[in-house]
């Protein structure tokens, strides 16, 4: 486990801003060193963009809408971060903490992909669309393989076993065609003696598979951030910032503390914020800067025009999700779907069901995930209006009960959330390229942390990543000094 090694004398004070995954992580691991340390954080919760959404909670976002989610008790949804993979350090965090954890399913065989935009009348389970795919694409190496296109590149040994492959890769044929397989999955399934079972026909041509792009989203599940299997806390993702505040002691935490002045002083850092409608200034050995960089932007401090203009570098990018709350799990019993992501062209981007609660009477679906221009077009929306989009695309998918099975939604654009503004960041070139050195690096007495400075922006893993680096440079120039 990381622990910072070695005790200073007088434990030096550290006032952390942000009580997001990378601020609790300094805390965290500064308490356990024996540093004193103030966190302030904006809002009025922990957690910054880890946000579980449950019945009860409201949100008014910038614009000064409020929604309140009337979701029943056990059911939630995860607005922001909400799966893991599993050598994500999120995960030793979990352990340390004792936050229980259980499988999140990031992919699927029996979810959809519908593209309408592509042609498609229908929606294909994954396992039907990848069945074809692989078929066609091992059709068409079989027969370049065997006209002897690939000659110059294969042995007589490698051609035979890259043929065996390809084979049993595609189910191909004697004669190296496609021309479907069970791999596409079934209309009666296949049960006792006298039941073998139907296999779905009407294999589509290679044309029409090609045409649909639906191999399009095949890579995703090789990502290394992204392959099952992937683990979330049971109960919601905001387990792990509740068990930070925690072990760091709640007095140490103050919310709806504002920052409106950062100042390095010659000995220290003094640093003004608002709580209550009144003004008021902690002072410390040295600060952690953990909110997000635009905003940081915006909040007067003396850290000179160089971070100024790195922070002005870091340009925020969008997401957003709506939770559609059922009455009844139709996704399991219709359509045999037990957790897993649909895809589609269509501005909602991901459906995402459930990876709690299976067989259960109610449940909430993701209606929507988007990024980019997708997240914006719903962000321009009222909740109602995001709703009613959000349903039609899916009844497009997913039929009726779509609609008639709805029992409460919530929509949360990340855009909107206030002292967030943003989902995460766009920094080209990577947080080591040269425009954003300034912030890689302490500002006398300011250091500067969160997932944009780390390889894995828009991870947990990426924020705790960074806090980590910045408290060992921290500690490591405290024991020198
Ligand atoms: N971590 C976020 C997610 O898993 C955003 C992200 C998506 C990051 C895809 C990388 C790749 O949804």
């Amino acid at each position: 486990d990381f622990t910072l090694q070695g005790r200073s004398g007088r434990p030096a004070e550290v006032v952390v801003i942000g009580a997001g995954i990378a601020g609790l992580t300094c805390a965290y691991e500064l308490g356990k060193a024996g540093y004193d340390c103030t966190v302030l954080e904006a809002r009025d919760r922990v957690g910054g963009r880890n946000l579980s959404v449950r019945g009860g909670d409201s949100l008014t976002d910038i614009n000064g809408v409020e929604q309140t989610a009337r979701f029943s008790k056990g059911q939630y949804m995860n607005a922001g971060p909400a799966r893991l993979a599993q050598w994500m350090v999120t995960l030793d965090y979990c352990r340390e903490l004792g936050v229980p954890i259980e499988v999140f399913t990031n992919s699927n065989a029996s979810a959809l992909i519908y593209n309408p935009g592509r042609g498609m009348t229908a929606p294909v389970r994954y396992r039907t669309a990848k069945a074809d795919v692989y078929g066609y694409v091992s059709e068409l190496l079989s027969k370049a393989t065997n006209a002897g296109a690939l000659d110059g590149e294969l042995t007589a040994d490698d051609k035979e076993r890259l043929l065996t492959f390809l084979k049993s890769y595609g189910s191909l044929g004697a004669d190296y065609t496609y021309a479907g397989t069970e791999h596409r999955g079934f209309t009666v399934d296949p049960g006792a003696s006298g039941t073998p079972g139907d296999e779905l026909g009407g294999v589509p041509s290679l044309s029409e598979v090609f045409a649909s792009n639906v191999g399009r989203y095949f890579s995703f599940e090789f990502g290394y951030d992204q392959a099952m299997l992937m683990f979330q806390p049971v109960g919601g993702m905001d387990r792990i910032p509740e068990a930070f505040a925690r072990a760091i002691g709640q007095e140490r935490i103050r919310t709806g503390a504002a920052v409106t002045d950062i100042n390095n002083t010659g000995d220290g850092v003094r640093v003004t914020y608002t709580q209550h409608g009144r003004t008021r200034v902690v002072r410390a050995d040295y600060c952690v800067a953990t909110l997000a960089p635009h905003l940081l932007a915006r909040t007067p401090h003396n850290l000179g025009p160089e971070v100024q203009t790195a922070l002005l570098a870091v340009k925020p990018s969008y997401a957003s999700k709506i939770g559609l709350e059922y009455r009844s799990r139709w996704w399991e019993k219709d359509f045999r779907i037990f957790g897993g992501i649909t895809e589609t062209d269509m501005d909602l981007d991901h459906i995402w069901y459930p990876s709690y609660g299976h067989l259960g009477d109610r449940g909430l679906i993701i209606g929507y995930y988007n990024t980019g221009a997708h997240s914006e077009v719903y962000s321009a929306l009222t909740p109602a209006e995001r709703l009613e989009r959000a349903v039609a695309q899916g009844v497009m998918i997913h039929g009726d009960k779509y609609r008639t099975e709805l029992a409460a939604s919530f929509s949360h654009q990340w855009k909107l959330v206030p002292h967030l503004e943003g989902a995460w960041h766009s920094m080209p070139g990577g947080p080591d390229a040269p425009a954003y050195a300034p912030l890689n690096k302490p500002q006398g007495n300011v250091y500067f942390g969160g997932d944009y400075l780390s390889y894995l922006d828009a991870w947990q893993h990426g924020a705790i990543s960074s806090a980590r680096k910045v408290v060992t440079e921290l500690h490591q120039r405290v024991l020198a000094s």
